[in-house]
């Protein structure tokens, strides 16, 4: 079969992760978790001190960073200017700023090109919120990720709990803030694809999402 670029979209705490790295694991392609390179601008600005809406911060910021993926035993990890910053960037804090700093045209604008870059040669799976609509719009097969708000604040909960002490009206809280934010904002909107295959796992588990959408990919 030849090498496919594979887009999956929808909000947070859907499954994608899991679902793109099992996918990609049976077709032996790349993963390109697209998320973390928002979380990688926001950790940066936070600690270069760059407000979340200042343009002019974030355009110099973005053009003297370097963010690349590079895969160990522990799986994808994100470099950022050769430092390793996977662990930082997963605080509830940064999922916030990630959010708010991806509603920014200069942001976006950085991002698309280097997103481009990576799927070049195709045989990548990448998630997102934008990927089947403004990044890749010619992608191979297209999903849209989706499960209720209850049911994806259940999951995100106990994937956190041992390593936080959130409560779970706090993860509610904050999945409902990002799903308003990121699919109200003007550039990049998160929706399906008007091609996306539209899966809902509110009831399913993570197997029957896999192999369903394998089956799409494959026929
Ligand atoms: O997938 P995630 O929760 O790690 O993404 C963090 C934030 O980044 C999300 O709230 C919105 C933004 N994002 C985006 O705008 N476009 C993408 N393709 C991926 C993420």
């Amino acid at each position: 079969m030849k090498s496919l670029l594979i887009t999956i979209d929808g909000p947070a705490g859907a499954g994608k992760t899991t679902v793109s790295r099992k996918i990609a694991d049976r077709l032996n392609y790349k993963y390109v978790d697209t998320g973390a390179l928002y979380r990688g601008i926001a950790f940066e600005a936070r600690i270069a001190r760059v407000g979340q809406d200042d343009d002019i911060g974030l355009e110099n910021l973005c053009s003297a960073l370097n963010l690349n993926f590079v895969k160990d035993g522990r799986g994808l990890r994100l470099l950022s200017n050769n430092a390793d910053i996977t662990d930082q960037i997963r605080t509830p804090e940064i999922s916030m700023m990630a959010s708010a700093v991806s509603a920014r045209p200069v942001v976006r604008k950085y991002l698309l090109d280097l997103q481009r870059n990576m799927g070049r040669k195709k045989g990548v799976v990448f998630e997102g919120r934008d990927m089947g609509t403004v990044v890749f719009p010619d992608a191979d097969k297209k999903f849209y990720l989706d499960a209720s708000q209850k049911v994806r604040a259940i999951r995100r909960y106990r994937e956190l709990e041992s390593k936080t002490f959130q409560i779970l009206e706090d993860v509610e809280r904050e999945i409902r803030l990002r799903d308003e934010h990121d699919r109200k904002r003007e550039v990049a909107p998160m929706k399906p694809a008007d091609d996306a295959v539209i899966v809902d796992c509110t009831d399913l588990s993570v197997n029957d999402v896999v192999e369903r959408m394998l089956s799409y990919i494959l026929k």
